[in-house]
């Protein structure tokens, strides 16, 4: 894989280059114009700086949410666009759409040294389409805007699409700086990872973890289930529970993977149940085997957080993937925050994998440097510990 020192070494001058990067952002829940985390934007900045200074035209692309090939003002680039300009210590030039007109005046008239975002790629139809020939007509249209390509969208490589797997196929194509660290990282963990080694995952659905967790039970020493999901696996134990998130057709599922498991994955005993999902719910600390008929459990126990960091603690090597509750309202954040700071403590190297994650750190205030590596990409890294072939990554290597 060629990467952006060589492009650098080859000289930029004066020459037009494509970035994608993936600059989908949270926006804070009360006020939709807020960032509530730039961590990818900040993640992508030693990429664009180094062009930039070396006289590069710049022309950076990223996707924002899921639109649905249309361009819907929910998800437009714009504050990104304002907030990178920030980072920069130069305003970045906003084109209003993605390959047409604005776009293509913006990059005819883009400086040496200057820095363009086009909008929201997932405005057009062309850049998730399963057609190939849909995918090619919109990759060959944005791949005419430059003379290279340089991929730093490490959250995105997983992704069969237009701007991460047809453009490279379409231009001399690089790997960025942010690339290349997370795929060292993340190769460290899959291929050597010192034992013991223990997993935490969370999030709300079993079955978006479902392929992960089977490449990775052979492979722990424990798997620690927080989050929504857990309570798919707590069901599959017989215990009842409420109004709590409930996969009912991964049941079986997870009976079998805990029957596998034989004693590797570890649930929570104890969670915050709540009576509706809001921040001034009424809510309660309770067993598992006493979770209120009417009640939704919206974070893990006191009891399941010294549990888990009691395995995190004598872990050599921690991957830690999801929130184990609702971080983003107060009362549920005690559990996200005490697998946070034992993951920090360990005498061995952690991976914090993903975007919710990711944020969930930064956003709980925890010491970001008490961590081996924050990765960028959630579904990325799950996929690249899954042991799969990544579209982005092989349409670099090719
Ligand atoms: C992410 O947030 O996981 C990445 O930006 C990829 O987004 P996607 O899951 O909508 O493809
Ligand atoms: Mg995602």
């Amino acid at each position: 894989m060629k990467a952006l020192d060589d492009l650098l070494g080859e000289g930029v001058s004066g020459r037009r280059v494509l970035v994608r990067a993936d600059l989908n952002v949270p926006f804070d829940k009360s006020d939709p114009t807020i960032i509530s985390d730039d961590g990818r934007i900040r993640a992508v900045l030693p990429t664009l700086v180094a062009l930039r200074d070396a006289g590069a035209r710049v022309i950076v692309c990223s996707h924002l949410g899921r639109p649905k090939g249309a361009p819907d003002p929910k998800y437009t680039l714009a504050p990104v666009a304002e907030r990178l300009g920030e980072l920069l210590g130069n305003p970045v030039i906003f084109a209003s759409d993605t390959v047409g007109p604005a776009a293509s005046d913006a990059v005819d008239a883009l400086l040496d040294g200057q820095v363009l975002l086009l909008e929201n790629l997932r405005f057009n139809e062309g850049e998730t389409s399963k057609d190939d020939a849909v995918r090619g007509a919109f990759a060959g249209q944005l791949a005419a805007f430059a003379e290279y390509y340089v991929d730093d969208a490490f959250g995105a490589v997983h992704r069969k699409h237009a701007s991460v797997y047809d453009v490279p196929a379409r231009l001399p194509h690089y790997a960025g700086g942010l690339v290349l660290r997370e795929v060292e990282v993340l190769r460290r963990v899959t291929e050597s990872p010192e034992q013991p080694y223990v997993v935490v995952l969370g999030g709300s659905k079993v079955s978006d973890k479902l392929a992960v967790i089977q490449a990775l039970l052979p492979k722990v020493d424990k798997l620690l289930v927080g989050g929504g999901m857990c309570f798919t696996f707590l069901k599959a134990q017989g215990h009842e529970v409420g109004k709590s998130l409930l996969e009912s057709e991964m049941i079986d599922t997870c009976a079998s993977l805990l029957s596998q498991a034989d004693g590797r994955i570890v649930l929570p005993v104890d969670v915050v149940a709540a009576s509706s999902f809001a921040a001034d719910a009424a809510h309660d600390v309770v067993d598992i085997s006493e979770i209120p008929a009417d009640r939704l459990g919206l974070d893990i126990g006191p009891e399941s957080v010294a549990l888990f960091a009691e395995a995190i603690g004598s872990a050599k090597t921690v991957f830690w993937n999801g929130p184990m509750g609702v971080f983003e309202l107060a009362p549920f954040a005690a559990g996200t925050r005490g697998v946070a700071e034992a993951i920090t403590k360990i005498d061995g190297f952690s991976v914090v994998g993903g975007g919710d994650s990711a944020a969930a750190v930064r956003t709980l205030g925890i010491d970001e440097s008490g961590f081996g590596h924050i990765s960028t990409g959630g579904g990325a890294s799950l996929e690249y510990l899954e042991g799969k072939t990544l579209p982005g990554l092989s349409a670099l290597e090719s």
